[in-house]
């Protein structure tokens, strides 16, 4: 058998920094277990260079697979990406109508670059690939793949929420997306939640089931990279005698980010005596720069941050320390083990590996998280907090800091199990052996 696998992202860009050309590397949670997949097994990875060099860099070799890139016009990448992908999908998906601005032109580009991404899958294809699409980004490539007579076996993963029946029906273009999506052989989501919300709006459109089959395998984390005993150590004298709160999220509405921020604040009124025992260590990663919604979003943080942080920090001290720029993972790692609590409290999100990576690495740690995570309905031990409840978060995290060690360590213990039990490896595993 021989992948071929098919993101929007792709896992290395090449960009131009005056005369140089630099490579970066974006392997996140998905790209990492589909990586290490292409180099067990081999096969191709086709997807978007958006890089500013990359059009120098189409077709790569690298380890056991080939990596190609597709190339978008300006036009392109705006419709496609920012209006459609970003401006009216991922809103829906995540239950936020008055963000959704609907526009039939920009469906038509998305349905375009769809039919381009087919179009290369078909020349890099032989008679054993099983294709593998993965997102909302994608959704109309079944469909194109198929009116071009592909008979390949075609694996469609989601990884972000499925919203109810109704919610999903006031999408225009609904009915296309979802009829070329179960055109796939296999669609898998991340919880058994957004599995059933699939099923029932294929039946509420059409009055029958969808003609795949539907799993809902949640995806893990690479545990031998998130472990303590690779994090380093990272000076951080100014703040090692306080508690440290920690998180880590793409600059995005649906991360709650702050709410958060107003959490911090209505805790430090309700629990004035916490005043200087703590920091919030908020990093923030820079993303989707050139969508509205976004650059309104980064202001709003900005201001309310700093608001809060103006009205409670002294000469020796700041509740807030935020920071909006992309880190490395190493770094990354260093605060996983350094922070004794974990604040992950999306308003909503498709799973969100950073509770994962948190409970991976740390040996102190009490993670709070929301209870509108795809990922809080297997993290059981974990502080589970309605991201709109101010006070509960507040709460949490009081519970959180003052938690006994024996209570901390009984609930680590069961909350690394499980993420160690379904790692990456065994998420591409589980989900190949359904085509098999
Ligand atoms: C979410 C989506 C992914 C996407 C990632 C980064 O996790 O589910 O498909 O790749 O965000 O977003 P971006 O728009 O920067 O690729």
């Amino acid at each position: 058998m021989n992948y071929l696998i098919v993101t929007n992202s792709c896992p290395f860009s090449h960009d131009k920094q005056g005369n140089k050309i630099v490579t970066t590397s974006n392997v996140g949670g998905v790209a990492t277990a589909l990586k290490s997949m292409l180099e067990k097994f081999g096969g191709t990875w086709i997807c978007w260079g958006r890089g500013s060099a990359d059009e120098n860099f189409c077709e790569e070799k690298y380890n056991n697979y080939t990596l190609k890139r597709i190339m978008l016009t300006r036009r392109e990448r705006q419709g496609f990406y920012e209006e459609y992908s970003n401006g009216v999908l991922w809103p829906l998906f995540h239950y936020f109508r008055d963000k959704i601005k609907f526009m039939p032109v920009s469906y038509k580009i998305y349905n375009e670059v769809n039919k381009k991404f087919a179009k290369e899958i078909s020349q890099n294809i032989e008679n054993n690939s099983v294709i593998w699409i993965n997102d909302y980004q994608l959704t109309m490539v079944p469909f194109h793949l198929r009116q071009m007579g592909i008979k390949n076996k075609i694996i469609f993963t989601w990884h972000i929420p499925w919203v109810s029946k109704e919610f999903y029906s006031i999408l225009p273009e609904g009915r296309d997306i979802i009829q070329s999506l179960s055109m796939s052989d296999v669609l898998t989501f991340h919880t058994k939640l957004y599995t059933n919300n699939f099923t029932e709006t294929y039946r509420f459109l059409f009055n029958e089931k969808p003609h795949s089959k539907v799993y809902s395998i949640p995806l893990g984390i690479d545990t031998s990279f998130f472990s303590y005993e690779r994090a380093r150590k990272i000076k951080y004298d100014g703040i090692a005698n306080k508690k440290i709160i920690f998180s880590i999220d793409r600059l995005d509405y649906t991360k709650g980010l702050i709410n958060r921020v107003l959490a911090i604040e209505r805790m430090l009124k309700k629990f004035p005596e916490l005043a200087g025992k703590f920091v919030y260590v908020m990093n923030v990663t820079p993303s989707r720069t050139n969508v509205p919604e976004y650059i309104k979003m980064k202001k709003e943080i900005e201001m309310t941050v700093g608001r809060v942080n103006g009205e409670f920090s002294t000469m020796s001290w700041t509740p807030i320390i935020y920071m909006y720029r992309k880190i490395k993972d190493s770094t990354l790692l260093s605060y996983y083990k350094i922070a004794d609590v974990a604040l992950i409290t999306p308003l909503i999100d498709g799973l969100n590996l950073v509770s994962k990576e948190f409970i991976s690495v740390t040996r102190k740690g009490v993670l709070i998280i929301s209870k509108f995570a795809g990922s809080a309905c297997y993290l059981n031990d974990a502080l589970h907090v309605n991201p709109y409840n101010l006070d509960e978060i507040a709460d949490a995290i009081v519970t959180a800091i003052n938690m006994d060690e024996g209570e901390k360590y009984d609930r680590l213990q069961k909350l690394k199990m499980e993420v160690q039990k379904k790692d990456s490896t065994w998420w591409y595993k589980k989900i190949i052996s359904k085509v098999a």
